[in-house]
């Protein structure tokens, strides 16, 4: 987390003031990012929160993608009030956070918000209140984020404390994953990074991209870092095959894990859920 703190009265302060936390513990925050854009992020996002939802954990998705959201589509939601209204102090976060389909809650941002899709003082300062004020209600909050590299999506990671980077096999997305990596051990000194490879066309394929990226990690990135820096390790959460299913279920604006809980993507997911709830 970042240690920054809040010094000065922001629009909205009176609207937070309202949501007290109810337990000392605090979530786990988890970035999930990518470095190339359609790469299956709010898919994962949503569909591993409602996996982890039916493993008893309270959690939260806070659709972190201000400028281009979607989160509210793929769960066919059509909030009345969003983040926006957060911002400007119209709502309280009380009445922004709403049930989803699977279990989990969202903060939804609203489609189309481009006014926050640059890093402002009051979008740094709102992001992180909301943030500090939401962690201590749930047991894990996942930030659907942006991709790229945007100084928002950055800050948005900064928040969390363990990163979750989205790519698939092809050598566009890989790149760009790569880059997302540099930057997140280079300017956030992150030493251990999530890795999901989605669309996989084979078993055991998400291993071998692990290993591809660790490697020009270990070559160009290991140098970049001080020399008493630890390594940085790319720890493979799993992979997401690529599966029909999946659009199926967007089209259908379902969850995976509601409309078709044995097929192999939603399978895969649960995968994912078991292995976040153990490592
Ligand atoms: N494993 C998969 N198999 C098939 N299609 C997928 C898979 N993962 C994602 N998709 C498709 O890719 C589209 C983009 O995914 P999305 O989660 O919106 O990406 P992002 O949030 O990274 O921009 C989805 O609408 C879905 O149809
Ligand atoms: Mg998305």
């Amino acid at each position: 987390m970042s240690g920054d703190s809040i010094t000065t009265p922001v629009p909205g302060d009176s609207a937070l003031a309202t949501a007290a936390p109810t337990t000392k513990r605090r979530a786990r925050i988890m970035a999930v990012t990518s470095g190339k854009g359609g790469v299956g992020k709010t898919f994962i996002s949503a569909n591993l929160a409602a996996a982890l939802a039916r493993r008893g954990e309270r959690v939260l998705v806070l659709d972190a993608d201000l400028g281009l959201a979607n989160l509210d589509v793929v769960l066919n939601l059509h909030p009345k009030i969003t983040l926006h209204d957060v911002f400007t102090g119209k709502a309280t976060l009380g009445e922004a956070i709403l049930p989803a389909p699977g279990g989990f809650e969202v903060l939804l941002a609203g489609s189309g918000l481009v006014e926050y899709s640059r890093l402002t003082a009051e979008v740094r300062d709102q992001l992180l209140k909301i943030i500090e004020t939401v962690a201590p209600r749930y047991d894990r909050i996942l930030l659907d984020t942006g991709a790229g590299i945007s100084d928002v999506v950055l800050y948005a990671v900064s928040l969390a404390d363990e990163v979750l980077v989205v790519t698939t096999p092809e050598p566009t997305s890989m790149t760009d994953a790569y880059a997302t990596i540099k930057l997140l051990a280079t300017q956030q000194q992150r030493t251990a990074i999530r890795l999901v490879v989605n669309h996989v066309g084979r078993p055991g394929e998400g291993r071998a991209i692990r290993g591809q990226l660790q490697l020009v990690v270990d070559r160009f990135v290991a140098p970049m870092l001080a020399p008493d820096a630890p390594a940085l390790k790319l720890d493979l959460l799993g992979e997401i095959p690529l599966d029909p299913s999946v659009r199926e279920a967007v089209q259908r604006r379902r969850l995976l894990m509601e409309l078709l809980p044995g097929c192999a993507a939603a399978l895969a997911v649960n995968a994912l859920a078991d292995r976040l709830m153990t490592a």
